[in-house]
């Protein structure tokens, strides 16, 4: 079985002293859970805080982007180096709201993501369907097209490289979140989708559910076969939530093994 991982996404909120505060939470609930992995994604400037308050600690540190070219003329883009000089772990790559609010493809999204595993990075990539595409009952062909769209440019092999993350955008910030049986479903589908390229990279791959992950339904999901862990966004921002969810997965089925 896989290692249950439960990463913070903070998106764009923070500040010097009150993340000085949540790190400091976070790093004594979680101390001692060693069955799990755990991380937060930070905005780019606090990554060098992030280094220095988590270095010595059980949690890991990622960006929530990367471009997707090496260097160059693109004003107010971050590399995966210089993210990578920070000493990050994860980096998020096509999160729905880089998708929706920054039309970035999923051609750019493999861009990244290769640029990312070159820079020694673990990308975390996010797919997922909008509310419409989930009414039209579409979710399945959403999905395979974001994973068919970045597994042609990126190749099967590297996926062994990859976490997945599966967030329906109905879900985001909403409350609403997709039933452990809804959310197992699609999981599901995305290893099967896998393994029919290779089935060993299928059943190492970890793959998180975002959207609304509380400590209240936690449990509930991680307990699901296909759901290896979660991607948290408004929970991760108050201490005492995200322990409790890292908790919940700590306690989890799942092995002890590292992937
Ligand atoms: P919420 O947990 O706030 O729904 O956000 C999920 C998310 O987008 C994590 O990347």
């Amino acid at each position: 079985m896989r290692r249950k991982l439960v990463v913070a996404n903070w998106k764009m909120h923070g500040n010097l002293e009150r993340n000085r505060l949540l790190l400091q939470e976070i790093v004594a609930g979680v101390q001692g859970l060693h069955n799990a992995d755990f991380a937060v994604c930070v905005p780019h400037p606090y990554l060098f805080q992030a280094q220095q308050m988590l270095a010595a600690t059980n949690v890991a540190w990622g960006a929530q982007n990367v471009h997707q070219a090496e260097q160059g003329a693109y004003t107010g883009a971050v590399s995966a180096w210089m993210v990578a000089d920070f000493g990050c772990t994860y980096a998020i790559i096509g999160h729905s709201e880089r998708r929706g609010q920054f039309r970035e493809t999923n051609e750019c999204a493999a861009r990244s993501m290769k640029l990312a595993i070159k820079a020694g990075l673990v990308p975390i990539y996010c797919m997922g369907e909008t509310l419409d595409e989930y009414e039209a009952g579409v979710t399945e062909a959403v999905v395979a097209s974001q994973l068919d769209g970045v597994l042609n440019i990126v190749g099967i092999k590297l996926f062994s490289k990859v976490v997945f993350a599966y967030e329906p955008v109905w879900a985001i910030g909403t409350g609403r979140t997709a039933s452990p049986g809804q959310a197992q479903a699609v999981h599901e589908f995305i290893r099967a989708r896998i393994a029919k390229h290779d089935l060993e990279v299928a059943a190492g791959l970890r793959i998180l559910y975002g959207g609304s992950v509380k400590p209240a339904n936690a449990a509930q999901l991680l307990v699901m076969p296909d759901i290896d862990g979660g991607l948290i966004g408004s929970a991760s921002l108050a201490a005492d939530e995200f322990v409790a969810i890292c908790r919940v997965a700590n306690g989890a089925p799942g092995s002890k093994r590292r992937v």
